[in-house]
């Protein structure tokens, strides 16, 4: 097996040669989720969701492509680890493919000078046997969750928030799409920040993010046909924002949106804002974006409050997974 580098942005028949391998395997992993568009696909290769430097490669045998695997080394925090997603299409499996690929990017990763990869698989596929017979250690689990909007029974938004309208006096609602405006970029960076206080694995560093950050993620997006969604709340009061929330749809395939962050900083909690803003933003989508079918959201299965909310609007269990971690020197 011959495994090269391969630069997404310029090589597109490799970049076509991985996408093709995720959509063939995407039923048979993640049934009920629908595959990356090849523009996203290509987006996510070189950057990932949150601009962190990527790195992909591609296997072959004999000229067919047999596999590959993405590699995200984040240079800002947990430079001691980087995240692998390793690839291999159902017609190709069982043969020491994938360990052959695990393999190559754990020397990769030592090459790096770090010492941990980290891995996400969805419970009972091939890549939680493989992971487990890798010997990762489980660190996380996290719930898939999707909402079918045309379920939402009528007047169920309405009611919900009604019912944060107490709680919530003294904040407003504010809505951005794809981009935000300039004078609220730190801020929006602090709400990023805020993500740190969501449940996360034994010694994973919280992100640290500038106005900049933020920028080269909308910068991203737009690149992969996203159209991205925002609904803040400011507190009246001092002008501050006190919560965020976001989400993209493909313009490839658009009847699915995918949640993004929700958050709402520390001081700000207790006051129904996370079901505020995740009911405004159901609300603004029925607006922009009426075709739209399905919404797919994932939080740590230990997220109590976030979970409660997604259950009010409907919310339903689509799948379960692990997040892995697993010693480099276990594999070399
Ligand atoms: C995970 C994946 C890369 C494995 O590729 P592969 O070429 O089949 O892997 P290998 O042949 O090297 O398998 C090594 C071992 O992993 C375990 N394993 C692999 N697939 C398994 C399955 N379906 N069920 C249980 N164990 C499995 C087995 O112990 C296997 O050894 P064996 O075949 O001698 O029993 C492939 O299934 C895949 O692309 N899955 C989707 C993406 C994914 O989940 N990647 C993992 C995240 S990094």
């Amino acid at each position: 097996m011959r495994i090269e580098r391969f630069d997404p942005a310029r090589d597109e028949g490799a970049a076509r040669a991985l996408h093709q391998i995720h959509v063939e395997n995407t039923p048979v992993d993640d049934p009920g989720f629908p595959p990356k568009s090849p523009g996203v696909f290509r987006g996510y290769l070189a950057q990932g969701w949150t601009a962190e430097p990527h790195e992909a490669w591609l296997a072959s045998v004999a000229g067919d492509a047999v596999g590959g695997y993405i590699l995200e080394l984040p240079d800002r925090e947990n430079r001691d680890r980087a995240a692998v997603t390793a690839m291999v299409p159902p017609g190709r499996r069982r043969a020491g493919l994938g360990t052959g690929l695990l393999r190559h990017a754990a020397a990769r990763v030592r090459d790096a000078g770090r010492s941990t990869l980290t891995g996400f698989t969805r419970d009972g596929s091939a890549g939680d046997g493989f992971a487990r017979t890798a010997g990762a250690v489980a660190d996380l689990a996290e719930i898939v969750r999707k909402l079918d909007v045309g379920e939402i029974p009528s007047g169920l938004l309405a009611e919900l928030r009604a019912s944060t309208k107490a709680a919530a006096a003294g904040y407003a609602l504010m809505n951005w799409a794809s981009h935000y405006p300039g004078a609220y970029l730190d801020q929006v960076a602090r709400l990023n920040e805020a993500m740190g206080d969501a449940p996360h694995g034994p010694g994973e560093e919280e992100q640290s993010w500038n106005a900049a950050r933020v920028r080269a993620v909308e910068v991203r997006a737009v690149a992969q046909g996203l159209r991205q969604y925002s609904v803040a709340v400011r507190d009246e009061g001092t002008g501050e924002l006190a919560g965020l929330t976001e989400l993209s749809v493909d313009q490839a395939e658009p009847e699915w949106g995918h949640q993004q962050l929700t958050v709402v900083t520390r001081a700000h909690r207790g006051h129904r804002l996370g079901l505020l803003l995740k009911v405004a933003m159901l609300e603004l989508l029925a607006e922009r974006e009426p075709q739209l079918r399905w919404i797919i959201t994932g939080n740590a299965a230990s997220n109590a409050h976030m979970i409660t909310i997604n259950d009010a609007l409907g919310y339903r269990v689509l799948s379960q997974w692990t997040f892995w971690r697993l010693p480099v020197g276990s594999i070399l």
